[in-house]
């Protein structure tokens, strides 16, 4: 006997399987009992749930017992019965237990009690091992899959961005440089600059900040198409909600003007949230029980609302209403400012209560790419505003004219010189098109309800942390 079964497997289906012996093998998440019985709470990551293994002490070796402590590995032979206990529908009477790996309990720092987040943070290597941190891993691979699936079902493509790039998407000019130069003896030319020449690519070259530029290729040549991969940013944001090393996902749409592209927005998110709630049921309640008491009500909630539509100037409309009206933000508000959270949040949180597109931005605070409106001061941006989270996708109607899009990267004097390639799409075959990014882990927040964005991603990116 030693054809394993998988934990969530015997647990969604025991019937035809109780009164034969299985062999589970797993970690030990606690061990317990009295002078003839042990109970061991085995876990194989599969589900949140354990199943209960019940050791008649007189059957085993007293030595092989006291090195079954919790974080060890081991695999165990038993019938599967109905269980007498509260807590569980079946359990194992263990006949036979191989010992895999011990972990001293001296050392091994998962004990039982609950850990703070920043200590897990701390054992990056073993916090996947704990409920909470194996429940958002769970989640992250449905929401991956259900990404995959959304947009398979309605036709895109998934199209392969580069991660090494030769140009800022955003202009913000937050990116991580890639090189292969000697920092400790740099190449110059007669000028004393740097020598780009000798570099691996003959020419300074990043991470990506965003696949969109490459994305919209895509788009003018399949139709429909999705990128959904990492992203770097080299801001210095140490707050909850910023990676340096993040996943974004970023559809790119051929004649989809902005209606179109709220549509799908909004669709696109609703239909994660529908996924998580119809795929991940145990592993949400054990966050909504442990971590965040409204999660599954808000993730209900949101699915069955309707998102608003909301253009930039109404919006500032209704904050000066409220400053008027005695609320106090520490940003003043007036029109052209570049949201603060504070104020994203009153919208949403506040004003709302549920989630806000924002639309039609001014063009001073947007990137160079979106599409002018013809009063000649916003362009069709658009954000996913949400409750907690704040900016979850960021997105517009690109703009298709090539004049206008030349008169914008000149008066924001962006260097084109290494982007004929995407100047191109405008001079053959333009066509209206519109695209977003989603934050892969802004999603996670939402989803699981975890107040921190380091801990909805197994190993997080951010200043001054790349350990593990
Ligand atoms: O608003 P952003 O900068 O938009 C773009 O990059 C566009 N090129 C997307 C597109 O239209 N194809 O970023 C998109 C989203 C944000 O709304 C946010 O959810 C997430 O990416 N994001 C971050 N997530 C975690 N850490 C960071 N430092 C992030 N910066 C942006
Ligand atoms: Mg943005």
């Amino acid at each position: 006997m030693d054809k394993r079964i998988i934990i969530d497997q015997l647990l969604k289906a025991p019937e035809a399987l109780i009164d034969t012996t299985v062999n589970v093998k797993g970690w030990v998440r606690t061990k317990r009992g009295n002078k003839n019985v042990a109970f061991i709470a085995l876990n194989d990551g599969s589900t949140i749930n354990n199943i209960q293994i019940v050791v008649d002490i007189a059957n085993f070796e007293e030595d092989q017992l006291r090195r079954i402590t919790t974080g060890a590995c081991i695999s165990v032979d038993g019938l599967l019965v109905r269980s007498q206990g509260a807590g569980q529908s079946v359990e194992i009477q263990a006949s036979k237990i191989l010992i895999y790996g011990e972990a001293d309990p001296e050392t091994y720092p998962l004990q039982k009690k609950g850990h703070s987040m920043e200590f897990l943070r701390e054992i990056g290597h073993l916090r996947i091992r704990t409920n909470t941190f194996g429940a958002v891993c769970r989640i992250r691979h449905q929401m991956s899959y259900a990404i995959h699936t959304f947009f398979h079902q309605k036709g895109f493509f998934y199209f392969h961005t580069p991660l090494i790039t030769a140009s800022d998407c955003e202009g913000a000019g937050d990116m991580f440089q890639v090189t292969t130069l000697n920092l400790n003896d740099l190449p110059r030319k007669e000028d004393g600059s740097i020598d780009y020449d000798q570099d691996f690519f003959g020419k300074p070259t990043s991470l990506t900040v965003s696949g969109q530029l490459e994305g919209e290729l895509g788009a003018t040549a399949l139709g429909g198409i999705y990128t959904f991969g990492p992203t770097f940013r080299a801001e210095n944001s140490n707050t909850p909600r910023h990676l340096a090393e993040f996943w974004m996902i970023e559809p790119e749409m051929a004649f989809y003007d902005l209606d179109d592209l709220t549509a799908i927005e909004e669709e696109f998110i609703k239909f994660c949230v529908k996924w998580a709630l119809d795929n991940c049921k145990d592993d949400l309640e054990f966050l909504n029980k442990m971590i965040d008491k409204g999660l599954i009500e808000r993730l209900q909630s949101v699915i069955a609302t309707d998102f608003v539509r909301l253009p930039y100037t109404e919006g500032i409309r209704i904050l000066e209403e409220a400053v008027a009206k005695g609320h106090k933000f520490e940003f003043p508000v007036s029109w052209g400012i570049d949201l603060a959270s504070e104020h994203e949040r009153y919208l949403v949180e506040q004003h709302f209560k549920r989630p806000v597109i924002m639309i039609d931005y001014p063009k001073e605070i947007k990137a160079f790419y979106m599409k002018q409106n013809d009063d000649g001061r916003t362009v069709q941006g658009t954000d996913v505003l949400f409750p907690q989270i704040g900016e979850i996708i960021g997105g517009s109607v690109r703009e298709e004219n090539y004049d206008k899009l030349m008169t914008r990267i000149n008066e924001l004097n962006i260097p084109m010189k290494d982007m004929w390639w995407y100047l191109d799409t405008r001079r053959y075959g333009s066509c209206p098109h519109a695209g977003f990014g989603l934050g892969f882990e802004r999603l996670m927040l939402f989803v699981t309800g975890m107040a921190n964005i380091r801990d909805v991603i197994p190993f997080p990116r951010t200043p001054k942390t790349a350990e593990f």
